[in-house]
C-alpha cells in the first residue's frame, strides 16, 4: 500500500538545500523587465492627475502604464467583477495600483518609483465594521440562516445571554511574497509563471484585461512558498502588472512584491463583529441563538461573500441548536480587499459560539466542558444542522476520550489548588471541539481533473489543477496514482501545474486539494490500468500453455503484473508498458471527478454543502503571570478525524501548522492601522507571528482511530484548514470555590474592540 505510508514532502530536500524553485528563483530571459508599481497614497481619493513626465530621464526606466493602456477589461473579481485594475477615478484603500513601471533592472525601478507624481483629492476613510454600518456601506446582500422560533426560545429561556463578539483580522504571513513572470509567445499568446493557488483565475483575468480569448494564455506553478488563501484570488493584480508590461514592450517580465508592500497592498483574515442574543435553559442546553455578523470585507468584494457564508454555515460549530437565526453582511471599508485566510471564515464563525459555550458556563457557575458536551451533536434528531445537513461524525466520541486522555479532571482540580494558592500565577484548560464542512460552498467548484501519462520505461506522469503549497498535495497524489497502478510512489512524478494540461480548475482551497484532484487522478489510473490488464491478461493467456484470458487474475504490485494463477511469470510494470505501447494500447488517461450528493440554495439557506464533516478537539492548558500578563501554552492535546490518512506525516505537519496559526491569530498577531488607513504592522518587525519557541511545551497529536464514514478519496478525511480552529480563546479558572471568568485579553478576540 502507497498511501498509508509517511513519505517526505515532495521538496523536503531541495527546500533543506535551497534547490527549490520558487517564482523569483526562475532564471531571468534576456531582456526580462522588472516590474513594480505605484499606489494611492490615501485610503479614499478622487485621482485628480498623474504626472510621469520626469520618469523618461531615469536611465534604465522602460514604460509606465495606467489604466488607459489597459487593452480590455480593467475590472475583475472573482464572484462580482468591482475591483479595478489600475485606478481610474476613485482610490479605495492606501497603496491601491495605480501606475505600473517597468525597468531594465531594481535600482532604475527604484528610481522611477520616486519620480511618479499622483495628486488625489483625499475623502474620509472608513476602516472599520462600525464606521462602515454609519456609512451603510455593504457589499453584495445580507444573508440568512434560520430554523425553528427563536424569539419563541429567547422569551421563554431561564437565562437569555447576549454582547457582541469581535475577532480581528489575520496576516497569511506567507514567506514567499506575490510574484509572477510572464513571456510573450507569438501573436497573443502569452505564458505566466506564478506563485498562485488558481492559475486558471489568472488565465482568465489577464485574458480579460488584454482582450483576448483564454486559449492564449498559459497559467503555471510550480510551487509557493506558502499561501494560507492569500494567494486563491490574489495573485492576479501582479499577474496583471506583468502581463501588462509584457504585451506592451514584447519582453519578459517579473514583479516579485517584497515583504513590505505584500503586507501593506494585500487583503487579509475578515475582522467579524458578531452580536448575538442566547435562549439557555436551567439545565444549561442552549435552546435558541441569534447572531447577527458583520464582516469587513475592505474595498472589493473578492471573496467576502463566500467567506460569510462559511460564517454563517460554521456559527453552530459542534452544537445542535433547535431555535436559530442567522444573519450575515459584509461590510465594505477602505482597506484592502480582505481574502481568504485558512478557514474562509469558519474559524470566525466557530469563535462566537465556543465564546458564548464559556459565557453559558460562567454563567451556571458549571465546568465549560460540561456545556459544550451536552450541547453536542448526537443522535438525530440533535445531528441536524441548521441548514438542514446531516452531521455524521463521532464528536461525543472525540470528546469523551480526549476528556479522558488529556487527564482533563484531575489537571482541572490541580488548576483549581494552584489558583487558589498561588500569588504569581493563574492557569487556565479548556476543551473545544471543532467541526469543519468539507467542499466549496460554491458548489460548481467541486469538480477537478487529472491528466496521467505512462511512459515507455514505466514511469509516471501526474499533472491536476492541484498547486502545491507546503501542504504536502503532491506526494499525496503521488500515493494515490502509485497505489492505482500498483507500482511504488519514487515511479510516479507530479508535473508542474498548468492550465495547459488542465482546464476550468478550481483553486487549490477549501482544503478539497486531494479529495478532488486525487479522485480525478485515481480515475484516470482505473481507466488505464483496465486497459492494461486487458492487454497483460491476452499476454499471459498466449505466452502460457493452458491459461485461459482472465482479467480478474491479473495483479498489479510493487512494480511488477503478474496472472495470480502463474505467478512465477512477472513482468515489470516498464516491460508491460513498453510492450503495450508498442501493440497500440493507449498509455495516456484524462480523469474527472465531481463531487456527490453537494447542493446548497443559497436564497432558502438550506442544502446539503459538504461531502462531509472534519471534526476534531482541543485542550489547551495556559498560564499566566498575574503581573507582567506573559503567558505561555503549556499543553495542548489535539484529538482529530481525519479518516484513513493518506501520509500522517504530512497530515501531522498540517495539524502542528494549522493549530499554531490558529494560536498565532488568536493571541499575538494584531494588524494595527493608522485613522488615515495606513497599516502600522507591516513587517515581521511590527506584526509577531508565532516562532518555534511559542509552541506548547507539551505538545500531543492523536488521530482518531475510528473514523467516521465518508465517501471521500481511500477513506482519507481533509486536513487543510481544520486544525487552526480548535482553540478556544478564553480560559477560566476557579478561584476560591466559585467559577470565576478571566478574559484572556488576547490581541484579537474578545468582546472589547471595535474592528
Ligand atoms: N499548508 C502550508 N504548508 N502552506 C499553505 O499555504 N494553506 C492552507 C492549508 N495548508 C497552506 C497549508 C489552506 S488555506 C488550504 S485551503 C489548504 O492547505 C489547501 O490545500 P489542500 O486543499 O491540498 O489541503
Ligand atoms: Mo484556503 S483559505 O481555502 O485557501
Amino acid at each position: 500500500m502507497e498511501t498509508g505510508k509517511s513519505l517526505a514532502h515532495d521538496s523536503a530536500e531541495i527546500q533543506v538545500t535551497g534547490a527549490a524553485l520558487y517564482t523569483d528563483d526562475i532564471v531571468a530571459n534576456a531582456g526580462e523587465l522588472v516590474v513594480g508599481f505605484v499606489g494611492s497614497p490615501v485610503a479614499h481619493g478622487l485621482l485628480k492627475r498623474i504626472e510621469l513626465s520626469n520618469l523618461y530621464r531615469i536611465h534604465g526606466f522602460v514604460g509606465a502604464f495606467t489604466w488607459q493602456d489597459i487593452p480590455g477589461a480593467n475590472l475583475f473579481g472573482p464572484m462580482i467583477a468591482d475591483e479595478p485594475f489600475l485606478v481610474k477615478d476613485f482610490c479605495e484603500y492606501v497603496g491601491q495600483p495605480i501606475v505600473v513601471l517597468a525597468a531594465e533592472n531594481a535600482s532604475s525601478l527604484r528610481k522611477a518609483r520616486l519620480q511618479v507624481q499622483i495628486e488625489v483629492e483625499e475623502k474620509t476613510p472608513w476602516l472599520t465594521i462600525s464606521q462602515a454600518l454609519k456609512q451603510n456601506s455593504f457589499a453584495g446582500t445580507p444573508r440568512e440562516i434560520k430554523r425553528g422560533d427563536f424569539e419563541g426560545a429567547w422569551r421563554k429561556a431561564d437565562h437569555q445571554i447576549e454582547g457582541v463578539f469581535y475577532s480581528n483580522g489575520q496576516e497569511q504571513f506567507y514567506l514567499e511574497s506575490q510574484a509572477v513572470i510572464a513571456h510573450l509567445g507569438e501573436g497573443n499568446e502569452i505564458l505566466i509563471q506564478a506563485s498562485t493557488q488558481n492559475p486558471t483565475e489568472l488565465q482568465e483575468v489577464v485574458a480579460h484585461m488584454l482582450g483576448i480569448g483564454f486559449n492564449e494564455v498559459v497559467c503555471t506553478c510550480r510551487r509557493m512558498g506558502g499561501a494560507f488563501g492569500g494567494k486563491e484570488t490574489q495573485a492576479a493584480l501582479p499577474a496583471l502588472m506583468a502581463s501588462l508590461v509584457t504585451k506592451k514592450t514584447g519582453r519578459s517580465a517579473r514583479i516579485a512584491y517584497d515583504k513590505d508592500t505584500d503586507m501593506h497592498v494585500t487583503g487579509k483574515r475578515h475582522p467579524f463583529r458578531s452580536e448575538y442574543q442566547a435562549a439557555v435553559d436551567k439545565a444549561g442546553n442552549l435552546l435558541g441563538l441569534k447572531v447577527e455578523l458583520h464582516s469587513n470585507g475592505g474595498a472589493y468584494t473578492d471573496l467576502s461573500l463566500a467567506i460569510m457564508e462559511r460564517a454563517l454555515l460554521h456559527v453552530d460549530n459542534a452544537y445542535f441548536i433547535p431555535n436559530i437565526s442567522l444573519r450575515g453582511q459584509v461590510c465594505k471599508t477602505h482597506l484592502p480587499p480582505n481574502t481568504a485566510f485558512r478557514g474562509f471564515g469558519g474559524p470566525q464563525g466557530m469563535a462566537v459560539i465556543e465564546n458564548l459555550m464559556e459565557d453559558i458556563a460562567a454563567k451556571l457557575r458549571r465546568d465549560p466542558y460540561e456545556i459544550r458536551s451536552q450541547n453536542c451533536y448526537g443522535n438525530s434528531p440533535r445531528d441536524l444542522t441548521p441548514y438542514g445537513q446531516r452531521v455524521e461524525s463521532r464528536l461525543p466520541q472525540i470528546l469523551n476520550k480526549l476528556h479522558e486522555s488529556s487527564d482533563y479532571e484531575t489537571r482541572l482540580e490541580k488548576i483549581r489548588q494552584l489558583n487558589e494558592t498561588s500569588l504569581t500565577h493563574l492557569r487556565g484548560i479548556s476543551l473545544t471541539p471543532m467541526k469543519f464542512g468539507i467542499s466549496f460552498t460554491a458548489t460548481f467548484l467541486n469538480q477537478a481533473n487529472a491528466l496521467i501519462n505512462i511512459l515507455k520505461d514505466g514511469s509516471v506522469q501526474v499533472s491536476t489543477g492541484g498547486t502545491e503549497m507546503g501542504q504536502g498535495l503532491t506526494v499525496k497524489i503521488r500515493q494515490i496514482v502509485a497505489e492505482e497502478l500498483g507500482v511504488p510512489s519514487e515511479q510516479v512524478k507530479y508535473m508542474t501545474t498548468s492550465t495547459e494540461k488542465n482546464h476550468n480548475t478550481s483553486p487549490t482551497a477549501a482544503s478539497a486539494g486531494t479529495d478532488l484532484n486525487g479522485m480525478a487522478a485515481a480515475n484516470a489510473c482505473q481507466a488505464i490500468r483496465s486497459r492494461l490488464a486487458q492487454f497483460a491478461a491476452e499476454i499471459f493467456a498466449d505466452t502460457q500453455v493452458g491459461l485461459s484470458k482472465s482479467l480478474e487474475a491479473i495483479e498489479f504490485s510493487e512494480g511488477k503484473v503478474w496472472d495470480r494463477r502463474c505467478p512465477e511469470k512477472q513482468l515489470t510494470f516498464g516491460e508491460l508498458a513498453l510492450q503495450a505501447y508498442r501493440n497500440r494500447v493507449n498509455l495516456g488517461e484524462r480523469g474527472f471527478y465531481r463531487t456527490p450528493g453537494v447542493g446548497f440554495n443559497q436564497s432558502t439557506g438550506k442544502g446539503s454543502p459538504f461531502h462531509y464533516y472534519t471534526t476534531g478537539a482541543c485542550v489547551a492548558e495556559v498560564e499566566i503571570d498575574r503581573f507582567t500578563g506573559q503567558w505561555m501554552l503549556e499543553r495542548a492535546d489535539l484529538l482529530l478525524d481525519i479518516g484513513h490518512s493518506i501520509n500522517p506525516g504530512i497530515d501531522r505537519g498540517q495539524i502542528v501548522g494549522g493549530f499554531v496559526q490558529g494560536l498565532g491569530w488568536v493571541s499575538m498577531e494584531e494588524l494595527r492601522y493608522q485613522e488615515d488607513g495606513k497599516l502600522l504592522s507591516y513587517s515581521p518587525t511590527s506584526y509577531k507571528i508565532p516562532n518555534v519557541g511559542d509552541l506548547p511545551i507539551d505538545l500531543r497529536i492523536e488521530l482518531y482511530e475510528d473514523p467516521a464514514p465518508n465517501g471521500s478519496i481511500r477513506k482519507s478525511k481533509a486536513v487543510g484548514e481544520p486544525p487552526p480552529n480548535a482553540f478556544t480563546c478564553r480560559i477560566y479558572s476557579s478561584q476560591t470555590s466559585a467559577w470565576t471568568s478571566f478574559t484572556w485579553q488576547s490581541s484579537s478576540l474578545g468582546n472589547s474592540s471595535d474592528l
